[in-house]
């Protein structure tokens, strides 16, 4: 029998995603046969009233999905249990422990990373770190190099690297998993992926959403840290990788290190020039006021909420092919996109010497609000104009568009495919050590460049994408971003 323990069980991200991510998959017949499911937190309570607080959590999500049925929710209430520990004390985890039985036991840190150290020491010492254990830590590993390391060396005194299952729920998502399909499923896109077709690549990550009662962790982290340091550069990572030999988990993330070694250091006289740090003001999105960032804090902060970073891959296949990336809060859209740029076409037989109403082609692969991948091609208007008129199209690559009459399959929480993974223990879509390391070198100097020379965040009004300092970074180099 296998046991899968939920640190920090009762809390937002464990009720928000882990819980009905577990529905989800228990209702569709994935779960292991005889898999535990034990929520373990500071508070003292039944498991019958843990059992009836996942049920409130996860019958509202299932039912907007029409995935809700009574069958798979007493199926999910069996598996469940519940005990109040104190997971810093191995004392206190033993009972714990006890009721994992002798299966293969995976342990979800869903807590503070601030206590990530102290509970792996305490699960080692009570016997929750052995051979056939494995551990899974939420994002953020701490917020700069030397506090990674220091969480990461605690955990690897307690466990070996292949029990570590660093989560960027980033790399759950369906798109995300497609791109690589996209790029290594077909032979046709595999000879334009470099810098002699390719212009440049953006990658936005914009949501409506303002930071609000999350300041007191977000406040420590800001944009860079929150969401560049990690969803980002791992879709970065995806898009720019050389293709590795097979899916093995070593294989990918060997492709995925060098990438981010070679990222090019952004020095703290380059900081200017190419990146941007933003703090929202109060502005309007959707409709509705929004208060800005300093507010919702109740002081003043110079806590970026939005960043806009150039960055150059130093490598044959990227050399001078630019990467934009902005990530920030409450823009005017929850949209997550990766744009390959094409270069335009080198001479057009259809106007005067000019390129006329010619567009250069450009890839959109789409992961919020719609999954969906889509290549703009030029072709002809129909009609009998003498000279013969061109028009942009959309040409759809996502799955929908195959099977006329297959409903679309629901769309997954990325925590499902993750949490699966985990419990098979199959590390591929997991960030490893190297990974994280390297990543945290990078953006550490992009932070470094900002405290030495004092940027303060410029301003933007909610509801706008970001400081006009984000479009003058590309439209300088003569390119705009895909959304404005
Ligand atoms: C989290 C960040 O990792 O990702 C949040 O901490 C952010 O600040 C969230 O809102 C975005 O995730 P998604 O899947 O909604 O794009």
């Amino acid at each position: 029998m296998a046991a899968l323990i939920l640190f920090g069980g009762g809390g937002d991200l464990a009720m928000r995603m882990l819980l009905p991510s577990l529905y989800f998959l228990d209702h569709d017949g994935l779960l292991p046969a005889g898999l535990k499911i034990i929520g373990a937190a500071r508070s003292e309570e039944t498991a019958e009233q843990y059992v009836a607080k996942v049920r409130e959590a996860v019958q509202p999500r299932a039912e907007a999905d029409g995935a809700w049925d009574e069958a798979s929710w007493a199926r999910l209430a069996a598996r469940l249990d519940y005990l109040a520990v104190d997971a810093t004390d191995p004392e206190s985890l033993k009972p714990l422990k006890a009721r994992c039985g002798d299966g293969e036991v995976t342990s979800f840190l869903a807590v503070s990373p601030s206590l990530f150290g102290r509970i792996v020491t305490a699960m080692k010492a009570a016997g929750l770190a052995e051979k056939n254990c494995r551990i899974v830590l939420e994002k953020p590993v701490g917020r700069d190099l030397k506090s990674f390391l220091e969480i990461d060396d605690a955990v690897a005194h307690a466990f070996d690297e292949r029990q570590v299952f660093r989560i960027d729920h980033y790399l759950g998502k369906e798109t995300v998993q497609n791109l690589i399909a996209l790029r290594f499923g077909n032979a046709i896109f595999e000879p334009l992926w470099n810098n002699l077709t390719v212009d440049h690549v953006q990658i936005t990550v914009g949501e409506t959403v303002g930071v609000g009662d999350r300041w007191p962790y977000y406040d420590e982290y800001g944009a860079l840290r929150d969401m560049l340091q990690n969803h980002m550069l791992q879709l970065l990572c995806l898009v720019a990788m050389e293709p590795p030999s097979d899916l093995d988990p070593d294989s990918v993330r060997n492709e995925k290190v060098k990438v981010l070694r070679s990222l090019r250091p952004i020095t703290p006289e380059e900081a200017d020039r190419v990146t941007v740090r933003g703090q929202y003001v109060a502005g309007v999105v959707e409709g509705e006021s929004a208060r800005s960032y300093d507010e919702e804090r109740g002081q003043p902060s110079d806590t970026e909420t939005f960043v806009a970073i150039r960055a150059d891959i130093d490598n044959w296949r990227w050399a001078g092919v630019p990467f934009f990336m902005r990530t920030g809060k409450r823009l005017p859209e929850k949209r997550t996109e990766i744009v390959i740029q094409f270069k335009p076409v080198p001479h057009s037989i259809f106007g005067h010497g000019e390129r006329g109403d010619i567009y250069d082609n450009r890839l959109v692969i789409e992961l919020q609000p719609e999954e969906d991948i889509s290549l703009s091609v030029m072709n002809k208007k129909p009609g009998l104009d003498q000279r013969m008129q061109l028009q942009p199209i959309q040409m759809s690559l996502s799955w929908g568009q195959d099977g006329k009459d297959a409903a679309p399959p629901r769309r997954r929480i990325a925590y499902e495919r993750l949490l699966l993974d985990a419990l098979h223990g199959d590390s591929t879509l997991f960030v490893r050590r190297d990974e994280a390391e390297q990543a945290w070198k990078w953006v550490d100097e992009v932070a470094d460049g900002w405290n030495c020379r004092d940027c303060r965040p410029l301003d933007y009004a909610a509801g706008t994408w970001g400081p006009e300092a984000a479009d003058l970074l590309l439209s300088r180099t003569g390119r705009k971003w895909n959304t404005q």
